[in-house]
C-alpha cells in the first residue's frame, strides 16, 4: 500500500513539475510576444511616419510588409496583447504630427482605406476563392496597375473640381485643392462627351456630386530631373518617385507644384446612386468626361486571366515611364463590391499583388569623395558594372559618412543596389556572408581631397564640409558651373569649358565671365570664331535673366530654385535682401531657420557684396520688374501640342502655356491651334500637323507670343536652326554624365 502511495506521490509531483513548467513556458511566450509586439508596433509606426509624413523611408516596402505580417500573426495569437496604436488596424497617416501642418484638414465623406497586399500569387488565388464563395455567382475582375504615388480624393460638384484631399489618416485629409489645380492633367472642369445632348432633366452625364480617387505620381523623367537639381543644390534627393510625389503635392507654394511634373491617374469613383453597374464602366465614363484614367486596365474572367495580366506587367512595367509597385485586382460589379464590404482597413473586394523591387548584387571596387560647390563632400561608390532594370550601373551614391557606417560597408564587399530612380541608384545593403576576409573599412577623409583643408562637420548635419570656400579649386569651379547652368544664367558652356578657363586663371568668380573678351577667348584651345561668338552672345543674353534666377545663380547655400523664387518675390530686389534683418528673412514663408541664416550670412560678407556690385555694373538684374504679371490670357482659346526638346523642360513649357490661358494637348488633331516644335520634334506629329494644316511654330516664336522679357530669342539669332550642336538643350530624361 505504501509503495502504492509513494508511486502516487511521485506521479503527482511529476505532473506538478510538468504543469508548472508548461505555465512558465506559456508566460515566457507571452512575455516574449508582448515584447515583440511592442517592438514591432513602435518600429512600424515610426517607419510609417518616416514614409508618409517625412517622405524619407527607413526601410523597403517589402521589409515593412513582412514586419506587418509578423505583427498581424502575433496579434491573432495574442489578441489581448495588441496595442491601441497598432498599425494592423490603422492606415498609415500622411498628416504631420508635429503641430506644423500647413494645410486645412477636412473629413472624408467615405473613409479612405488602404489595400490588403501580398507578394504571393497563391494569396491572390485565395482572394479569388473567397470572393467566389462569398458571392456564389458569376462575376468579373478589374485588373489594374498599382501606381506608386500618393493617394488623392477629388470631389466634383456640377462638373467643377470642388475639393482635393490627401488620404490623411483615412478619416480626415489635408486640403490640397490649390495644389491639385497645378497638376496638369487634373481638369478643373469636366467636359461633355461627344454626342451627349444636354436636356433640362439631364444637363450633364455626371452626378451633381461625386468623388473620384486616385494617385498622384511623379514620372521617372520628372523624378530624375528633380533629384539632379536637388543633388546640385545639395539638398537630399528623394528616395523614390512616391516620396517625391507626396512631398511635391504638399508644397506650401502651389505654383512650385506645377514645376514638379506631377501626374494623376484615377481609379475609384464613389457617389450616391452612380448610374453604373461595374467599376470599369464608371472609369470608362470618367475618361469620357476628361478625367485621367489608365488605359492599361483589363477586365478578367478568372484567375488564369489575372495571372496572365500579372505576368505580362511584371515584365512590361519596366518600360513604363512611371513607377508601379504591383497589380490591383478588384471585383468589378459594384453591387458585389457592396456585398463583400470592408474590414476596418481594407475593402474585401480588392487585393494588391506587389512586385518585389529589383535588386542587383555587385562588388564595391572603391569610393570617391567628391567636393561640391558648397564644399559638401559626398562619397560615391565605384561598382563592378552590373545590369539593373535595363541599364548598366557603375556608380552609386553613398550620401554621407553616417550612411556608410550604417551599412557597415567595406571595400570589396558585395552590395545590393536598387534604383530609387533611373539615374541615381543607391546601395541598400551589404551581403556580409560574401565579405572577403581582408576587406578593408573605408576611411572617410578628414581633409579635403582637393585642397587639403581640414573638413568640418556640423553636428546637426550628416555631411562633411570643406571650409575653404574661397580657395578650394573644386568648390570654385563647381560654383562657376552652377552660375552658368541652365536654371541659373543659362549660358552655353559645358563643365569642361569652365575648367579650361579656370585652369588658365581667366575666371575665378562669376563676374570674370563678363570681363572676358574676344581675344582672350580665341586663345583657348579648340575655340574658333563661331564658338567665341556664340559664347559671347549667350553671355550678353544672360544679362536679361530674371532676378529670381540671378539670385539662384549666386549659389547661396541651401538656396535652391524654389527658395530663390520665393525670396526674390518677397523682397523684390537684392538691396532689400541685403538690408533685411535676420528676423525678416526667417519670417518668409517656407524659409526655415537654417536657410535664413545662410542667406543673411551671405549678404554680410564683404567679398560677396563686392561681387554683387561687379555683376550689377555688368547689367545683371537685381530686382523684379513690376510689370511682369504672372497669368495672362495671351494664349486664350489656343490648343497647343508640343514636341521635341526645348531650352527648358517640357513641363515648364506646359506651365507657360497654362499660365497664359492656353491648353496643352498630347496629340495633333483638327482642333489643334499650334504645334510647338522644339529640337528634334516627333516626325509623326510634324507630318500630321502638315496634313491638317496646323501651324508649326518654334520656341522663339512661342516666347514672343507670350512676350516674355527673359526670352531666349537667341535661338533665332544664333544662326540657322540646325546650328545647335553645342547648345545645351534640355533633353527629357537627360542622364547625369556621372552615372
Ligand atoms: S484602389 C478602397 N487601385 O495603393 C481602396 N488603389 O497600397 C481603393 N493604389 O491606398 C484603392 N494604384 O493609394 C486602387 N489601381 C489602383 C491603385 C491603388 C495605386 C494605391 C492606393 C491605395 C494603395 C494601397
Amino acid at each position: 500500500k505504501k509503495t502504492y502511495t509513494r508511486h502516487g506521490l511521485l506521479y503527482f509531483c511529476g505532473f506538478c513539475i510538468i504543469f508548472v513548467s508548461y505555465l512558465a513556458h506559456c508566460t515566457m511566450d507571452r512575455i516574449e510576444a508582448q515584447n515583440r509586439i511592442d517592438q514591432l508596433t513602435e518600429l512600424l509606426n515610426d517607419a510609417s511616419r518616416r514614409y508618409y509624413v517625412d517622405n524619407s523611408p527607413v526601410m523597403t516596402d517589402y521589409e515593412f510588409d513582412m514586419f506587418l505580417k509578423e505583427l498581424e500573426q502575433l496579434e491573432k495569437e495574442y489578441p489581448d496583447l495588441s496595442r491601441d496604436d497598432s498599425p494592423v488596424r490603422r492606415v498609415g497617416s500622411d498628416l504631420a504630427d508635429n503641430g506644423r501642418n500647413e494645410f486645412v484638414q477636412r473629413p472624408h465623406k467615405h473613409p479612405m482605406l488602404s489595400l490588403g497586399n501580398t507578394y504571393d500569387i497563391s494569396e491572390v488565388e485565395a482572394f479569388a476563392d473567397r470572393a467566389k464563395k462569398g458571392l456564389g455567382k458569376a462575376f468579373t475582375y478589374s485588373c489594374e496597375l498599382k501606381f506608386d504615388g500618393t493617394a488623392i480624393c477629388l470631389t466634383y460638384r456640377d462638373g467643377v473640381l470642388y475639393r482635393a484631399l490627401t488620404r490623411g489618416d483615412g478619416k480626415v485629409g489635408d486640403d490640397v485643392t490649390a495644389n491639385a489645380l497645378h497638376i496638369y492633367n487634373i481638369p478643373r472642369k469636366l467636359k461633355l462627351p461627344a454626342g451627349f445632348v444636354p436636356t433640362a432633366e439631364r444637363p450633364a452625364p455626371w452626378p451633381s456630386e461625386f468623388e473620384i480617387r486616385g494617385e498622384v505620381y511623379m514620372p521617372w523623367s520628372s523624378f530624375d530631373r528633380l533629384n539632379i537639381e536637388r543633388e546640385k543644390d545639395e539638398e537630399p534627393p528623394f528616395a523614390n518617385p512616391r516620396n517625391a510625389a507626396s512631398g511635391s503635392l504638399k508644397l506650401i507654394d502651389s505654383k512650385a507644384v506645377a514645376g514638379r511634373g506631377l501626374e494623376c491617374t484615377l481609379y475609384h469613383m464613389i457617389g450616391d446612386g452612380l448610374p453604373f453597374e461595374t467599376h470599369s464602366q464608371a472609369l470608362d465614363s470618367a475618361l469620357e468626361w476628361g478625367l485621367p484614367v489608365s488605359d492599361k486596365r483589363k477586365v478578367c474572367r478568372d484567375i488564369e486571366e489575372i495571372e496572365e495580366y500579372i505576368n505580362y506587367w511584371d515584365k512590361a512595367r519596366k518600360e513604363l515611364p512611371f513607377a508601379t509597385d504591383g497589380i490591383v485586382i478588384k471585383v468589378n460589379e459594384l453591387a458585389y463590391q457592396k456585398e463583400l464590404g470592408y474590414t476596418a482597413k481594407f475593402p474585401r473586394w480588392a487585393v494588391a499583388y506587389k512586385f518585389k523591387a529589383e535588386q542587383a548584387l555587385t562588388k564595391l571596387l572603391s569610393i570617391d569623395y567628391q567636393v561640391g560647390r558648397t564644399g559638401a563632400v559626398t562619397p560615391v561608390a565605384n561598382l563592378e558594372p552590373v545590369l539593373l532594370s535595363g541599364t548598366v550601373v557603375k556608380r552609386a551614391s553613398l550620401h554621407n559618412e553616417d550612411q556608410m557606417n550604417l551599412l557597415d560597408i567595406h571595400i570589396g564587399d558585395y552590395v545590393y543596389v536598387e534604383k530609387g530612380g533611373e539615374i541615381i541608384p543607391k546601395i541598400t545593403g551589404v551581403e556580409k556572408t560574401m565579405r572577403p576576409a581582408d576587406a578593408p573599412l573605408p576611411v572617410f577623409p578628414r581633409t579635403c581631397p582637393d585642397c587639403g583643408a581640414t573638413l568640418e562637420r556640423d553636428p546637426d548635419e550628416a555631411k562633411a564640409f570643406c571650409p575653404n570656400s574661397g580657395g578650394c579649386p573644386k568648390q570654385i569651379q563647381a560654383r562657376l558651373v552652377h552660375f552658368l547652368s541652365r536654371k541659373a544664367m543659362n549660358v552655353i558652356a559645358g563643365d569642361a569649358t569652365v575648367e579650361q578657363m579656370f585652369n588658365l586663371s581667366l575666371v575665378k568668380k562669376p563676374s570674370d565671365f563678363y570681363r572676358l573678351d574676344r581675344d582672350k577667348l580665341l586663345m583657348l584651345d579648340g575655340w574658333k570664331e563661331k564658338s567665341v561668338n556664340r559664347f559671347l552672345e549667350s553671355l550678353q543674353d544672360s544679362k536679361n535673366t530674371p532676378f529670381q534666377k540671378v539670385l539662384y545663380a549666386l549659389g547661396i547655400r541651401y538656396v535652391g530654385e524654389t527658395t530663390a523664387r520665393i525670396v526674390a518675390e518677397h523682397f523684390g530686389s537684392i538691396d532689400r535682401i541685403i538690408e533685411a534683418p535676420l528676423q525678416e528673412i526667417q519670417d518668409v514663408e517656407e524659409v526655415g531657420d537654417v536657410i535664413a541664416r545662410s542667406i543673411f550670412e551671405y549678404f554680410h560678407n564683404e567679398d560677396n557684396l563686392r561681387e554683387i556690385e561687379s555683376l550689377r555694373s555688368f547689367g545683371l538684374r537685381f530686382s523684379i520688374e513690376a510689370e511682369k504679371a504672372e497669368n495672362t490670357d495671351k494664349l486664350q482659346g489656343n490648343i497647343i501640342v508640343i514636341s521635341g526638346n526645348f531650352s527648358v523642360s517640357r513641363d515648364e513649357i506646359k506651365e507657360l502655356i497654362r499660365i497664359n490661358g492656353g491648353k496643352n494637348s498630347s496629340s495633333v488633331s483638327s482642333r489643334t491651334t499650334y504645334l510647338l516644335a522644339g529640337e528634334k520634334p516627333g516626325p509623326e506629329k510634324v507630318r500630321k500637323a502638315q496634313d491638317l494644316g496646323v501651324k508649326i511654330i518654334g520656341e522663339a516664336e512661342f516666347r514672343s507670343m507670350i512676350h516674355e522679357s527673359d526670352v531666349e530669342s537667341r535661338n533665332d539669332d544664333a544662326g540657322s536652326a540646325s546650328d545647335t550642336s553645342e547648345r545645351r538643350t534640355y533633353v527629357e530624361g537627360e542622364q547625369l554624365s556621372l552615372f
